[in-house]
């Protein structure tokens, strides 16, 4: 959807038909279908009804509107200032036709049909507005002294120069509380502003050195989104995820008088989306937390869930608390600071969602693999796309069927075994790796997975640099990787059991698998 916003004056109706003719698209004016569907004007609702029924009315058709096919779409001037709208338009263009105060009453003169013309406060109206329009805006376009094809013209090439650049949405959860938009591509940290939920007047923006510029760059936005916001570094990677540094943020938030309706925005790799989780989940028992992942892992799995948590001495994730986050924000252009050996890990999150749900991601890897990993290629952001539908999937339905979210766990259990017997020295997504191997050939072996799908795995983890194998000729971690994998707390009761393919993306479940199955796979990724 292409929505048009902008003060009164501004010339959305006529630029809007002018561009909807352009791009070939419909034209829709948002007030003219309220006055549809009220069968009366709009100076007759705001008359009869009030200002404030006219905006819950005006909130609902836009949200229709905004569900429905591809348009232009005009919004009335004082849309904006209603946050739920805001944040609905997330992930649409949206063009700003900026016009002055002076210029905006010029050109409307004293139409009666504009019921706000009558409110005394109109020039602080005006300047409020700007407001909710910068924090909308994809794009703005001045509009004075300027004929609307003018305008129009700018603006078709403005997105034709913005296009694959707009990010794009998933949603989690349900639709209403509960629920949260998941914003994905290259340049989706500029949309926090219109994201910041209503109320919120301060912020703690939790970051590691490794990001302070792009958390600086929030702090400012979060600024014009009228938050006041403190900045707080924290140790790097699991360092971060520690009770004496959540203890210091709760400090903080204690110093700076945080209340219930203000924010915690987490930006970062996993370890900082987890911290800033999971203080944002104890302060006052639960404050809105939006995420801003900066890692491949981050993005595709540890900011999407809920799942918050920190780790003390007796193990990884011990504390922790399930608090769905109010939005996340996946800005692909932040991995090009990402140092590879950090990418690939993330990119075996992304081939497990492939194997389990998503063929094509797959075929996008296989095409060409080093594209696929190429931060400032167009592959890697529908990577992450694809993959955040997955785990939006995955989770969504968990909240209804509690089983779905076990085949998130594919190549999980040997991975973890991994990692726990390598020390937690093992990246978790290369132990991961290495777990998807293990799995298809345990799928394999038990006569679930044909030898092609199987072999699929180690040829797409290979291509994008991924280890395939965990040399161990003489078998000699055996035993202790069997232990910790009958330890791993996605095992009930004694027996093991394992997600595996019954074929292209039809995960099922291995039960109790004997031991010399569970070792005959072992020797393939040994040998
Ligand atoms: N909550 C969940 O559901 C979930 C799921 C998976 C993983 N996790 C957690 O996530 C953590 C791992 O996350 P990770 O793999 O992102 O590691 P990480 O957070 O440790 O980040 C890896 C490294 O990359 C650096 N970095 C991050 N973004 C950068 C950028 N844009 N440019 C340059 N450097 C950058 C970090 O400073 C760090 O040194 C673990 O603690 C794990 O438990 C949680
Ligand atoms: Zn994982």
């Amino acid at each position: 959807m292409i929505v048009l916003v902008g003060f009164m004056g501004a010339g959305k109706s006529t630029v809007g038909r002018s561009l909807a003719d352009r791009l070939g698209l419909p034209f829709l004016d948002s007030d003219t279908v309220i006055e549809e569907r009220a069968g009366r004007s709009i100076a007759q609702v705001f008359a009869s009804d009030g200002e404030s029924a006219f905006r819950a009315l005006e909130a609902a058709t836009i949200a229709d509107l905004l569900d429905g096919p591809s348009a232009v779409l005009s919004l009335g001037g004082g849309a904006c200032g209603n946050p739920t709208t805001r944040g609905r338009l997330a992930g649409h263009t949206v063009v700003h036709l900026e016009v002055s105060f002076d210029q905006a009453l010029a050109r409307v003169g004293a139409d009666p049909r504009r019921p706000v013309l009558a409110a005394p406060d109109l020039a602080d109206r005006y300047a409020a507005r700007q407001a909710d329009y910068a924090r909308v805006a994809t794009v703005t376009v001045r509009t004075d002294a300027r004929r609307p094809g003018e305008v129009a013209a700018e603006i078709a090439a403005a997105l034709a120069a913005d296009a694959g650049r707009a990010a794009r949405l998933v949603h989690v959860g349900p639709d209403g509380p509960g629920g949260y938009d998941v914003l994905v591509g290259p340049g989706a940290s500029a949309r926090l502003p219109g994201l910041v939920p209503a109320g919120a007047v301060r912020a703690l923006v939790v970051h590691t050195r490794s990001v302070a510029t792009l958390a600086e760059g929030v702090r400012a936005m979060l600024g014009e989104a009228g938050c006041t916001a403190y900045l707080a570094e924290v140790p790097d990677a699991e360092a971060a995820k520690t009770a004496q540094v959540a203890a210091s943020l709760w400090s903080l938030l204690g110093q700076a008088g945080f209340t219930r309706t203000d924010l915690v925005v987490g930006v970062g790799g996993g370890a900082v989306t987890d911290l800033a989780g999971f203080v944002a989940a104890s302060w006052l028992r639960g404050v809105p937390v939006i995420q801003v992942p900066t890692t491949l892992a981050g993005m595709v799995d540890a900011a999407v869930g809920g799942k918050t948590g920190i780790n003390i001495a007796e193990g990884k994730n011990l504390v922790g608390a399930f608090h769905p986050p109010a939005a996340v924000l996946c800005d692909t252009d932040t991995l090009r600071t990402l140092p590879a050996a950090e990418l690939s890990p993330g990119m075996a999150e992304v081939v497990k969602h492939g194997f389990i749900a998503d063929p094509r991601t797959l075929e996008l890897i296989e095409a060409d693999p080093v594209l696929a990993v190429d931060p400032t290629g167009p592959v890697l952001p529908e990577l992450v796309e694809r993959s955040v539908r997955v785990k939006a999937h995955v989770v969504t339905e968990d909240l209804r069927e509690s089983s779905l979210r076990e085949i998130l766990n594919y190549g999980h259990t040997f991975g973890h075994a991994v990692e726990q017997v390598e020390g937690y020295l093992w990246r978790h997504g290369s132990a991961v790796s290495v777990g998807l191997v293990y799995a298809a050939a345990l799928g394999r072996l038990s006569g679930r997975t044909s030898a092609d799908l199987a072999q699929r795995h180690t040829d797409v983890l290979a291509s994008v640099g991924l280890p395939v194998r965990y040399p161990d000729a003489a078998g000699e971690r055996w035993s202790a990787l069997l232990t910790a994998m009958s330890r791993d707390k996605k095992t009930r009761g004694a027996t093991l059991r394992f997600v595996v393919l019954d074929g292209l993306a039809q995960p099922g479940r291995l039960e109790g698998p004997s031991e010399d199955l569970l070792r005959a796979a072992y020797r393939e990724v040994a040998g």
